[in-house]
C-alpha cells in the first residue's frame, strides 16, 4: 500500500534511537503480541513515536486526553502513562473486537481505570460529546480513518481550549507516496485517504487559532506527526 521507506539509513537511525531511548517493557510487548494474535492490523504507532507522544503529553502537563482510534491500545498505554493517576483518557473506536483486545491490554497495564473507551463511529461519538458539553481536553490525538481527519479536526477544535495540543498521526505517508520515488497515484484515480490528509494538513496550517508543525517520523515508511497548539 504505502511505499516502503526507500532509505535504509533512516530505518537504522530510527532503530538506534529506539535502542537508546525507548525501554520496551513487558506490558507494551504483550499489548503488541496480543493484538497481533487477535488478528489486529499492525498499524500502531512505532515505539519512538509512542515515546514522543508520551513526552508531548508530559511536557504539556496534559491531564485530560482524547484519542480518536484505539486499535489494541498501544498508543493509549503511552499516553495514559503520561497523564498520571489523576488523569483521564477517552478513546474512540469503531470495532468491538478491537475494544475487547485493548481493554485487556489496558487492564494488564493497570491503566483501565483511567481510560474511558467509547465504541462506535468516532464522528457520532464526537457529536454527542459536543452536544453533552463535554469538558475540554488538554490533548487530542487523531489516529483513526484518514478520510475523516478534516472532520476530526473540527471536533478537536470544539473540544479543546487555549493551550491544548492537537496531534495527528500519519499526515505525511500518503503525501510522500505522491513524491519522488513513491507510488504515484494513477491519473484520475482519487484516493479519499490522500485527499483527506491533504485537506487536513491545509486546514491545520491555515487555521489562525493554531500554531502548528509536522515532524517527519521514520519507520518502515516515511510518515509524519502533526503537532498543533491552540493559541491563547
Ligand atoms: N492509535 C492506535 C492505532 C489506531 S489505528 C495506536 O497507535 O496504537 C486506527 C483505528 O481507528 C483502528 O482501530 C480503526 O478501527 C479505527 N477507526 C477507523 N475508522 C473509525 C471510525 N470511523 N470511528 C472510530 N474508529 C475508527
Ligand atoms: C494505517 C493507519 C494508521 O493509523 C497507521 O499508523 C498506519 C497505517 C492504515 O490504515 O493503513
Ligand atoms: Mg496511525
Amino acid at each position: 500500500m504505502a511505499t516502503p521507506n526507500p532509505y535504509p539509513l533512516l530505518v537504522e537511525v530510527d532503530q538506534y534511537i529506539e535502542r537508546l531511548f525507548v525501554s520496551h517493557d513487558m506490558v507494551l510487548e504483550q499489548a503488541l503480541n496480543d493484538a497481533t494474535e487477535a488478528g489486529l492490523p499492525e498499524i500502531h504507532v512505532s515505539p519512538n513515536e509512542g515515546k514522543l507522544l508520551y513526552l508531548l503529553a508530559k511536557l504539556s502537563g496534559a491531564k485530560r486526553v482524547l484519542e480518536i482510534g484505539l486499535l489494541g491500545g498501544y498508543s493509549t498505554i503511552w499516553l495514559a502513562r503520561a497523564i498520571g493517576p489523576e488523569g483521564k483518557l477517552v478513546s474512540l473506536e469503531l470495532d468491538e473486537n478491537y475494544v475487547r483486545v485493548a481493554s485487556k491490554n489496558l487492564e494488564r497495564a493497570g491503566l483501565l481505570s483511567l481510560v474511558d473507551i467509547r465504541q462506535g463511529a468516532a464522528q457520532d461519538t464526537l457529536e454527542k460529546m459536543v452536544q453533552a458539553g463535554e469538558a475540554p481536553f488538554d490533548l487530542v490525538f487523531i489516529d483513526a480513518d484518514k478520510d475523516g481527519y478534516p472532520v476530526y479536526l473540527d471536533y478537536a477544535l470544539k473540544l479543546t481550549k487555549p493551550g491544548s495540543l492537537i496531534l495527528a498521526d500519519n499526515v505525511i505517508r500518503r503525501i510522500a507516496d505522491t513524491m519522488v520515488g513513491g507510488e504515484k497515484p494513477k491519473p484520475g484515480a482519487s484516493d479519499p485517504m490522500l485527499t483527506g490528509i491533504q485537506e487536513f494538513n491545509r486546514k491545520l496550517a491555515a487555521n489562525p487559532k493554531l500554531e502548528s508543525i509536522v515532524v517527519t517520523v521514520t519507520r518502515e515508511f516515511v510518515d509524519g506527526l502533526a503537532i498543533a497548539r491552540v493559541k491563547d
